[in-house]
């Protein structure tokens, strides 16, 4: 298991998933690697996982185009590949485990824009955007906003936070000195809408706007949105147990679609108390 890194909560929650799934099939072994959000770190530790002889491959990658050589190599030599929830270019991997970004950041332009009555000024917290999430949480983003049929809204300001709370805290303070006036906080993830809510607050503005996020953990994003800071986040599951089922059936020579496609939930002010609601 190639792990791009084990310093943000949700990567930790994968991991977790993944043991516990594993657990019930003692004939699985796992082989744990920590990239330490290092693609070329993470590239090394596949090329030497191959050459262990492993039976079978599941990887989370840090970044799409540094990752593609290492995993279409294994795949190649006939490990299955199964890629977890950031992918990489073309198709030499057995197949892909994650939900759908676009749709996500599509349901959030959606809320967004319903939430701001079509106006207002909105910054946006971008993930890393050589990883394939960043770019989908982007492009739907825009679709479901749809700036161009709603003048009254605008992207006041924009920005790489590469999925890091400490950078998306920064980048909200150059946005709070540079913009008067903002009414909401599209963060990629929810360790962004929590770093640019700590900004607004010291401040004093975070109660003039509003905070979203993605990922809804139960004890990060979910805790943010009924503590308050938050005022939505969509869960983004990490695929864990998938991986596993998946696996199994590839390692029993079983064959599996090219994509697995999971779901996912909106938490609101309204809802978090009875559990979020499905989207569908
Ligand atoms: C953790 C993370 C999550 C995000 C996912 C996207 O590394 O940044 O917060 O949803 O990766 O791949």
């Amino acid at each position: 298991m190639s792990q791009c890194n084990l310093g943000e909560p949700w990567r930790v929650q994968m991991n977790a998933d993944i043991k516990q799934a594993a657990e019930r099939h003692p004939e699985l072994r796992i082989v744990w690697k920590d990239a330490q959000n290092d693609s070329l770190v993470q590239r090394a530790q596949v090329e030497e996982l191959v050459a262990q002889g492993i039976a079978l491959l599941i990887i989370s990658p840090k970044e799409a185009a540094p990752l593609t050589k290492p995993v279409s190599e294994a795949y190649r030599k006939k490990i299955p590949v199964i890629v977890l929830d950031r992918a990489v270019q073309g198709d030499e991997y057995t197949v892909f485990i994650g939900a759908d970004n676009k749709r996500i950041g599509r349901e959030a332009g959606k809320f967004i824009n319903k939430l701001l009555d079509g106006k207002g000024n909105v910054v946006e917290l971008k993930g890393l955007m050589t990883s394939t999430p960043g770019q989908d949480r982007h492009t739907g983003f825009l679709e479901g906003l749809e700036p161009a049929a709603h003048p009254g809204i605008k992207v006041v300001f924009e920005a790489d936070m590469q999925w890091l709370e400490p950078n998306a805290r920064k980048e909200m303070e150059s946005a709070l000195s540079r913009e008067k006036k903002i009414d909401l906080v599209y963060a990629h993830n929810d360790p962004g809408a929590h770093g640019a809510w700590l900004a607004a607050k010291q401040a004093g503005r975070e109660k003039q706007m509003k905070f979203i996020g993605i990922d809804a953990l139960p004890h990060e994003g979910v805790q943010y949105v009924k503590q308050g800071y938050l005022d939505a986040t969509f869960a983004y599951p990490t695929g864990g147990a998938e991986a596993i089922d998946t696996a199994l059936e590839l390692l029993h020579g079983q064959s599996v679609p090219k994509k697995i496609v999971l779901g996912t939930r909106l938490y609101t002010q309204a809802n978090v108390a009875s559990g979020g609601e499905e989207i569908r």
